[in-house]
């Protein structure tokens, strides 16, 4: 009873407990808001039904609003003893921590208020792409205090390029983490357009950092309080994402819009600045960084890049095939891209039976997952996505606890 007792005081279990809440709160309010949501304009249309029925879109702000009043409600939890105690025997209140808690909170703000005026004014993309850098700055300072530490191990195998087998990066490590909040909002941001993706690799990502830092904490007691941090922002994350998760999951009831894809990805930024681990925080994101990279010709517009890049539905079937894009308006460069592509069978080309125009797969994971297994139903294209994004975290786990050995020679 005593242990039971002690553990009931513990800020983890008090953080669990308010996720447990806020999942559930999320899943009821989802349905409550949704009308309001479509009687004010935020819905999209589902376009990969037959229908294209309206569905109430932006749904992350409730994801958002839930997960902020959890966070706030639990601020004082990690901090109790010094209230309790601590304060008489004279020791400062632990500033830098609680500069953790805001700087992070700040950051997460700032990109749900970024995520719901994209959804609602569409905006350019060359103008939105540097606000989550913008955004990581305060959190750039608290980890400037906190930690510091600009310091990156050289693996071995490049060690014979320099003298030392330390590297100092000083203010480059401050731009690869600032670099980080941009490449992580954005990256989930475009793993998207079919029923449950966003929220489905977002909840993978979430609970594989999660688990590393448990891993962290029961075996590394010098980063304990980092990985602690780390867990305090995500487990109402995990909770909030799963009640949004239920509506999002086919046939959705609701879209998390930009709003969601923006806050999740900041999730993952926040937590590896503040956790120290951003190097790591990538590793379980190997499928969205694959996902960015092959999409680099259609951002950069080599090649072309329709508005929506999701599969499209085959009304007869009902399956899911990959949606093409038209090579002609293409690029000399963006065209030998093309080929190479098709050499490496991450593209395959058609010609438009009404145009006689030939046509190439957009650039995306998911179209490659159905030019890879062939058309599928929509739930099982979702479902294989995110296998392989459970499959990607197994390789993460392994890199990190096993073959970084390897190459560090730790
Ligand atoms: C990103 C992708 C785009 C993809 C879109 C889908 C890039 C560069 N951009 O754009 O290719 O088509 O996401 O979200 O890769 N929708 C569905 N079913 C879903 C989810 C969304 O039909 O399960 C549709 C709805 O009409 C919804 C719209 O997608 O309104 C949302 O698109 P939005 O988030 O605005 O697109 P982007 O993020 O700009
Ligand atoms: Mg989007």
């Amino acid at each position: 009873l005593a242990i039971a007792a002690s553990a009931l005081h513990s800020p983890l279990v008090v953080s669990t407990c308010l996720s447990v809440l806020a999942s559930i709160c999320t899943y009821n309010a989802i349905p409550l808001v949704s009308e309001v949501f479509i009687k004010h304009g935020r819905f999209g249309k589902d376009l990969l039904k037959e229908d294209r029925p309206i569905i109430p879109e932006s749904m992350g702000v409730v994801v958002g609003v839930v997960y902020f009043i959890s966070m706030f409600l639990f601020i004082p939890v990690p901090f109790i003893s010094w209230f309790n105690g601590v304060r008489e025997e004279g020791l400062d209140f632990p500033h830098h921590k609680f500069a953790q808690f805001l700087g992070g909170l700040l950051a997460l703000f700032s990109m749900l208020f970024l995520g719901f005026a994209d959804d609602v004014l569409d905006i350019r993309w060359r103008v939105k792409i540097w606000f989550p850098l913008i955004a990581s700055l305060p959190l750039l300072m608290v980890y400037a205090v906190t930690y510091g530490g600009t310091d990156v191990l050289i693996p071995l195998p490049l060690r014979g390029f320099f003298s030392d087998k330390i590297l100092h990066l000083g203010i480059f490590y401050y731009g690869y983490m600032a670099a980080l909040t941009i490449f992580a909002t954005n990256a989930v941001n475009i793993v998207a357009g079919i029923n449950g993706i966003e929220g489905g690799q977002t909840i993978i990502i979430a609970i594989s950092l999660a688990i590393n830092d448990m891993v962290q904490i029961l075996t590394n007691p010098a980063r304990r309080d980092a990985h602690m941090i780390s867990l305090y922002f995500l487990l109402p994350f995990i909770g909030t994402t799963f009640g949004y998760l239920k509506h999002n999951w086919y046939p959705a009831r609701a879209f998390g819009g930009d709003t969601f894809t923006y806050f999740a990805g900041m999730i993952f930024a926040v937590v590896g600045i503040l956790g120290n681990f951003s190097k790591t925080v990538l590793l379980f994101m190997i499928p969205q960084i694959f996902n960015f990279v092959y999409s680099c010709p259609q951002l950069f517009h080599l090649v072309d890049c329709p508005r929506h890049r999701m599969p499209k539905i085959n009304p007869k079937t009902s399956l899911i095939h990959p949606s093409t894009f038209d090579i002609s308006k293409s690029k000399p460069l963006g065209k030998l891209i093309i080929q190479i592509f098709k050499t490496l069978g991450l593209t395959h080309i058609t010609i438009d039976p009404e145009t006689k125009r030939p046509l190439a797969t957009n650039f995306t994971l998911i179209n490659l997952v159905l030019v890879k297994f062939g058309p599928m139903s929509e739930a099982k294209t979702t479902l294989t996505v995110i296998i392989i994004q459970a499959l990607s975290s197994c390789l993460a786990f392994t890199i990190r606890y096993l073959l970084v050995h390897l190459v560090y020679n730790r």
